[in-house]
């Protein structure tokens, strides 16, 4: 693939070095901040999940516009190189001892902003990966609370997964509004969002803690923090471990076999098949020969569009072959 590639997929990447922005996330916080305001009257901001550095780039091209000693805070894991005006701290966000080095830069006061564009790195298991992200945003927001003021804001990186909504559920119980947003230089078919949580304000007598309560190994763990850290939903997992596992695929003849199952296969009926399921109509249809035949659009598409993508993004024949026979079988 040729180097201009990227550049002709990807009109942010492109504008990023063009305006000499680290990455292109760049965009996403300035459209997030042009949306909600969040950069404006702050003079102690923290980047956690900073490297390579675009989000602390923002922040001191624009807190700096307006307050000349605004102090902001850089913390990865990943070292970064130097940022004119931003303090860096190597170190990871689930330690309490990253909270305290971050704190000791504001002289013993809090930040008015937290942002927090993490991501772990994928192993292309949508499951896990979805899981890690969701752990991640949890210790940012558990940092958070050892870091913010009262009314303090909080963005966060988010995947639009399956129990985001455990999360939104979360975070208001910390702060006064929450939003989800998508800046447009994210792309439409990535679950990619970020939380906008503004005015920061924990429950009374929430005792901020860096123990994640999705991963207490116990509920007498659980009891012994304040009753307000236990309102935060824990997630209990049910069921014998060594039990069936809902997600697998069994053989029919299956050797070893608990409880009630036959080791020889035998169909059996469902106990009691739907009275009058929504489908019927559209099964005595086809019984009779009588339902339209799908037609497959997309393959249409594809072949329709396949000259004027290539001529566009560059991608090469060996790919869009690749594309047109995973999706077209005729
Ligand atoms: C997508 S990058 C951040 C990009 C950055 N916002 C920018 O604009 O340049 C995600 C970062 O999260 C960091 N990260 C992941 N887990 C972390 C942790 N536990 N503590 C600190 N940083 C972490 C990674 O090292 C990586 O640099």
């Amino acid at each position: 693939m040729g180097k201009t590639s990227k550049d002709k997929r990807d009109i942010y990447y492109r504008l990023a070095k063009a305006e000499g922005w680290r990455a292109r996330s760049a965009f996403k916080l300035m459209q997030i901040d042009d949306e909600f305001k969040i950069l404006s009257g702050v003079t102690k901001a923290v980047d956690l999940c900073a490297a390579p550095g675009s989000w602390s780039q923002v922040l001191s091209r624009r807190l700096f516009e307006n307050d000349q000693n605004a102090r902001i805070v850089a913390v990865d894991l990943q070292p970064m190189s130097p940022l004119p005006g931003v303090i860096q701290l190597q170190g990871d966000i689930t330690q309490l001892e990253t909270a305290e080095k971050i704190i000791s830069h504001f002289d013993g006061e809090n930040a008015d902003l937290v942002i927090c564009d993490g991501a772990p790195d994928v192993t292309g298991l949508h499951s896990l990966d979805e899981y890690m992200q969701s752990q991640l945003v949890l210790a940012a927001l558990n940092i958070t609370t050892h870091v913010l003021k009262r009314e303090g804001n909080f963005v966060a990186k988010i995947f639009r997964a399956r129990n985001i909504t455990l999360l939104y559920a979360q975070l208001k119980m910390f702060f006064r509004d929450v939003f989800c947003a998508k800046p447009k230089s994210s792309r439409q078919s990535s679950c990619e969002a970020f939380v906008v949580c503004l005015g920061y304000n924990p429950p009374t007598d929430y005792v901020p803690s860096m123990w994640n309560p999705l991963r207490l190994p116990t509920y007498e763990d659980l009891e012994k923090s304040t009753p307000i850290n236990q309102r935060i939903v824990p997630f209990v997992a049910c069921g014998d471990l060594h039990g069936w596992d809902s997600d697998r695929c069994y053989p029919l003849d299956i050797d070893d076999l608990l409880g009630p199952l036959p080791e020889k296969y035998i169909y059996r009926e469902p106990v009691q098949p739907p009275t009058e399921p929504a489908y019927k109509h559209a099964v005595e249809l086809r019984r009779k020969g009588a339902l339209a035949k799908a037609t497959n659009y997309l393959a249409q598409t594809i072949k329709h569009h396949v000259p004027k993508i290539q001529s566009e993004t560059g991608i090469d024949d060996e790919v869009i072959e690749g594309f047109e026979n995973f999706f077209i079988s005729d």
